[in-house]
């Protein structure tokens, strides 16, 4: 049985399911509702029922005590609707509303698609959750007390599981500790999240989306994101590498093709045994030959700093895309500032 939810006082509605959360739908339709530990432990998802009545779900009792049910208060972690709701509380829809956190997190699972890319799958604590907007980063912070920056891959849905994307770089010394030494269930400890490299949900334009390399995991993140959100905006994604192992989750970027999202992908030196018969050359002049005016688009970029450089150059001055409206990420294999 479905029920319909406002929220006040953004007036935003949506509908849901009797067996879904009140957190959990609303996220499903884009609207940020706080939260932590998703577990009914931390209180940070804690909001009032304006009207109507809910299944208070399992939590912790001095998280939510009954005074606070008597004077209207939920968590929306837990809560389950049993009629029609109107409820207030805060949306979360820019970065900054998003606490910073520090938190420990062991390797689950380690996976090599490409010789030079491993994939870390990190758990965090029972009882907590990453919030993080859609594109955004954590920093690893190393023995030795620098960071190291790592896109979070994983949609914030789908955040049983924080998965980075590592590629190994000549002399980086902390990826070489990944792809010599770290091992499954080693711990990690991290900062964030952080960046300004989220998708912009107030706008209807399309968006084209360029990555080079290891790139592709915020591209990633945004993407599976928009899909479970049902975003209407058209999306185009150009990925590119030098050779076709670069491309390293290809069949991921070709599944989306099914749910409407075009897929570029474009090698700049090919090797032989690649045998590829797709477009070459530079991913973002890819982009140029294939749209003649950005002036009504969004533009998100993410990879190594020359791609992302001469996009925003390229797009801005060739192709009228509005500067504003040009979101980078560069990977500078450095800690950010
Ligand atoms: Fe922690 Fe709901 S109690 S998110």
């Amino acid at each position: 049985m479905a029920f319909n939810v406002t929220i006040k006082p953004s007036n935003h509605g949506f509908q849901m399911e009797a067996d879904e959360t009140i957190l959990e739908a609303g996220l499903k339709h884009g609207f940020t509702l706080p939260y932590s530990c998703r577990d009914g432990v931390c209180g940070t998802c804690k909001g009032k029922l304006l009207q109507g009545t809910v299944n208070y779900g399992k939590h912790q009792k001095s998280t939510l005590t009954e005074a606070e049910k008597a004077a209207g208060m939920a968590l929306f972690c837990r809560a389950q609707p049993l009629s029609d709701l109107v409820i207030e509380c805060r949306e979360v829809n820019v970065s900054k509303d998003i606490p910073v956190r520090t938190l420990p997190c062991r390797v689950h699972k380690l996976e090599k698609p490409a010789q030079d890319v491993m994939v870390l799958y990190l758990k965090l604590p029972a009882n907590e959750r990453l919030q993080f907007l859609a594109g955004q980063y954590i920093d690893i912070l190393t023995k030795d007390g620098k960071a190291r920056s790592f896109s979070l891959a994983n949609a914030p849905h789908d955040d049983e599981l924080l998965q980075l994307h590592v590629r190994n770089i000549l002399g980086g010394a902390f990826t070489q500790h990944i792809f010599t030494q770290l091992k499954e269930r080693d711990i990690l400890r991290f900062k964030g999240p952080l960046g300004t490299f989220f998708l912009r949900e107030d706008s209807g334009k399309p968006i084209v989306f360029v990555a080079s390399g290891t790139g592709f995991a915020p591209v990633k993140s945004i993407i599976e994101h928009a899909l479970h959100i049902g975003l209407k905006r058209p999306m185009h994604f150009y990925w590119g590498g030098r050779k076709l192992a670069d491309l390293y989750m290809r069949d991921k970027a070709m599944e989306w093709e099914a749910h409407g999202v075009r897929f570029t992908p474009v090698l700049s030196e090919a090797l032989p045994a690649d045998n590829w018969q797709g477009r070459t050359g530079f991913v973002h002049q890819a982009v140029l030959d294939d749209y003649s005016d950005l002036s009504g688009y969004q533009v998100y970029t993410c990879g190594a700093p020359v791609v992302v450089e001469v996009a925003h150059r390229d797009f801005t001055t060739l192709r009228g895309l509005p500067n504003d409206e040009f979101f980078s990420d560069a990977f500078t294999f450095a800690p950010k500032a």
